[in-house]
């Protein structure tokens, strides 16, 4: 399959992120044409599309957007997640970097289309850099007369409030970023009501992920069957794929839902000094891990959940045979457990006990009985927290022990005195230190 870049297709362009570079692709002619249609029109057509959101858990965007209620009377939100702190995830940066007024297209468009007056784009603190730049293309546009009152004479209003967060994973799950976002705390609401009905202020808004907005200009200016196109029936479209790990070219890979993570590991260069595989995440540290027999998978929603994992933000990460399982499982709990905003029992108390654990076998340490007394914890916390993210800080271990049982016996005591020694070794070996 080969790659098919739309969203980063100028990127080669230095000034894309200024209006002018922007309008000279052909920007902001979606936003005209999706202005003389009905509000209605531009919903059944990402409807049609069979858009998923691209935020992580691939909720069909234009069936979120029908849920909000028309005539109700109340203002209407567009809240954009730019929250970007998953592990692994770095694709809606670039993105903004590159192509803001991409962004602000999507923005507008989706706004009219969900009736809202008010867009939000909450973007992570710790990016001053996207934080300036999203801030310059919105006055741009302002000055332009494609925000504000009026836009391109159609009658439309809008205002967008850019807000810089504050340093929590968990104000990337919508409903905490709506409390952070009116000044509260930021901890996951109890849903029902979801916020298409009841969000921002109590009133229906719309939450979607940077890349899905990303999605819209092109959508509206290209039409269905010309997204239908790229991708599966299930998983249509395609996707800004971020790779990272041990790969020798990191970086953004677009391609069309389907594409297998073998065919993005040859773009990005193959592994460093031609080492195997060893375990690899399709979406971020939040999705359980795959091995190399993996690697000819379609990248889609369904086949992922079809191998036990998720697609989730579309960012793989892969490991070579130098890295310990052990130790980059129990990084990635000390980061849950350092994240978890300790509204619900079961996440604040489960991350720290599960990475105590982990913390053990990581030294060598660990007991035999804890590696299934491991397992029974995490089933405690997956399905029985409040949020999601208690949900991802149970799937690393029991996925990793699948498929590396024999690096978790290695890091028990136990071993240690059997004389395993090589074994456990192992995860103290220089190559893994690095
Ligand atoms: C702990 C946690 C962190 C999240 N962080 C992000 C994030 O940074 N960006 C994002 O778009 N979605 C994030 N999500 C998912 C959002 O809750 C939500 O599903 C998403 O913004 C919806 O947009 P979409 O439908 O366009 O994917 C996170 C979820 C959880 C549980
Ligand atoms: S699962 Fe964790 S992050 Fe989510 S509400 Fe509970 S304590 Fe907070």
């Amino acid at each position: 399959m080969t790659l098919t870049p739309v969203i980063t297709a100028h990127w080669d362009r230095p000034d894309l992120y200024t209006l002018a570079g922007y309008r000279a692709i052909g920007g902001y002619t979606a936003l005209a044409k999706a202005l003389q249609q009905e509000p209605d029109a531009i919903i059944s057509t990402v409807k049609d599309t069979g858009l998923r959101g691209r935020g992580g858990a691939g909720f069909p965007t234009g069936l979120k957007w029908s849920f909000v209620p028309q005539n109700d009377g109340k203002p209407h939100y567009l809240v954009v997640n730019a929250d970007e702190s998953e592990p692994g995830a770095c694709k809606d940066i670039p993105i903004m970097m590159a192509t803001p007024h991409t962004l602000i297209e999507g923005v507008i468009i989706s706004s009219y289309a969900i009736r809202a007056n008010h867009a939000f784009i909450y973007i992570r603190g710790e990016v001053p850099q996207a934080i300036r730049r999203v801030a310059a293309a919105v006055r741009e546009a302002e000055q332009a007369g494609l925000l504000g009152d009026n836009i391109l004479g159609s009658g439309f209003n809008l205002r967008v409030t850019i807000h810089s967060g504050a340093g929590a994973y968990i104000c990337g799950e919508e409903t905490a970023l709506l409390d952070s976002l009116e000044g509260r705390r930021g901890q996951p609401r109890l849903k029902p009501p979801f916020p298409a009905v009841a969000g921002l202020y109590a009133s229906p808004t719309v939450v979607n992920n940077v890349e899905t907005i990303c999605n819209v200009p092109f959508i509206v200016n290209n039409g269905v069957e010309w997204f239908r196109k790229f991708g599966t029936e299930k998983s249509p479209g395609f996707k800004v794929f971020a790779i990272s790990g041990h790969v020798n070219r990191p970086g953004i890979y677009e391609a069309p839902l389907g594409v297998t993570m073998r065919e993005l590991l040859d773009y990005a260069g193959g592994m460093r000094g031609g080492r195997p595989v060893k375990f690899w995440l399709p979406g971020g540290s939040s999705v359980p891990m795959l091995t190399a027999e993996h690697l000819d998978l379609p990248l889609t929603y369904e086949e992922m959940a079809a191998a036990g994992t998720m697609l989730g933000t579309g960012t793989p990460m892969l490991f070579d045979d130098t890295v310990s399982v052990v130790r980059a499982v129990t990084r990635w709990l000390e980061f849950y457990k350092h994240e978890s905003c300790g509204k619900c029992t079961p996440c604040r108390e489960g991350t720290y006990w599960i990475t105590g654990v982990l913390e053990r076998f990581e030294h060598g340490h660990g007991s035999a009985a804890e590696i299934d007394t491991l397992v029974d914890l995490c089933d405690q916390i997956g399905g029985r927290s409040f949020c999601a993210l208690g949900d991802a800080a149970a799937t690393p271990y029991p996925a990793a022990l699948k498929y590396f049982r024999n690096e978790f016996e290695a890091g028990t005591s136990q071993a240690a005195e059997l004389e395993f020694a090589p074994a456990a070794s192992y995860l103290f070996s220089e190559a893994t230190a690095r």
